[in-house]
């Protein structure tokens, strides 16, 4: 311990204010209201972090089942591919999503009765891709990415074909177009 050390300016009894020690100084208040809003800080940049994490553990709660609009399988003529949209079950609330909720996809139902619903997204990037029945392709403006009508890729950069969802074949049965929506799907989908 230097000779010339004085106890009075030791930071932690100036600070404390310990027993026989004179009262907490500005430079103790500084002290702690720095360290306070550090926590703050800290805190309010690690919830949003937390929160992102633990977010894929409740993935599978936010899918359902769920009515295609239109929901009737006449809707759809066989040979074509129709534009329909589902409200999405992953919604917070009605007034806070709006019509960011309702998600467009593809309905496409072939002349032997098989249906498939296609994602609306490309999957280079994301884009809405648009069906043309002239050339019986879909088409993603933004690359150039082409998609035979079975959904299989065609030409362009998307590594893969259209995702699609999966169908309820019991509501089929009876008519009902329903799909299990509420994620979107990514390239770690199968194809
Ligand atoms: S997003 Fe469709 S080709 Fe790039």
């Amino acid at each position: 311990m230097p000779e010339n050390f004085d106890y009075k300016e030791a930071p932690d009894v100036r600070m404390l204010g310990g027993d026989g020690g004179p009262e907490p100084s500005r430079r103790g208040f500084l002290f702690w209201l720095g360290l306070s809003l550090n926590v703050v800080v800290g805190t309010l940049v690690a919830l949003p972090i937390i929160g992102y994490v633990f977010a894929s553990f409740r993935r599978d709660k936010w899918q359902a089942w769920i009515d295609l609009v239109p929901a009737t399988i006449d809707s759809y003529p066989k040979g074509q591919t129709r534009l329909a949209q589902y409200r999405n079950p992953a919604k917070f609330d009605v007034t806070w999503d709006g019509y960011t909720a309702d998600i467009p996809c593809w309905v496409r139902h072939e002349s032997n009765g098989k249906l498939t619903v296609f994602a609306i997204n490309c999957t280079h990037l994301g884009c809405p891709v648009r069906w043309f029945p002239e050339s019986n392709l879909f088409m993603c403006p933004c690359h150039g990415g082409v998609y035979y009508a079975d959904g299989s890729h065609a030409a362009g950069p998307p590594p893969r074909g259209l995702y699609t969802y999966k169908i309820d074949q019991d509501a089929l049965t009876k008519g009902r177009v329903r799909i299990m929506g509420g994620r979107l799907p990514t390239l770690q989908e199968p194809t």
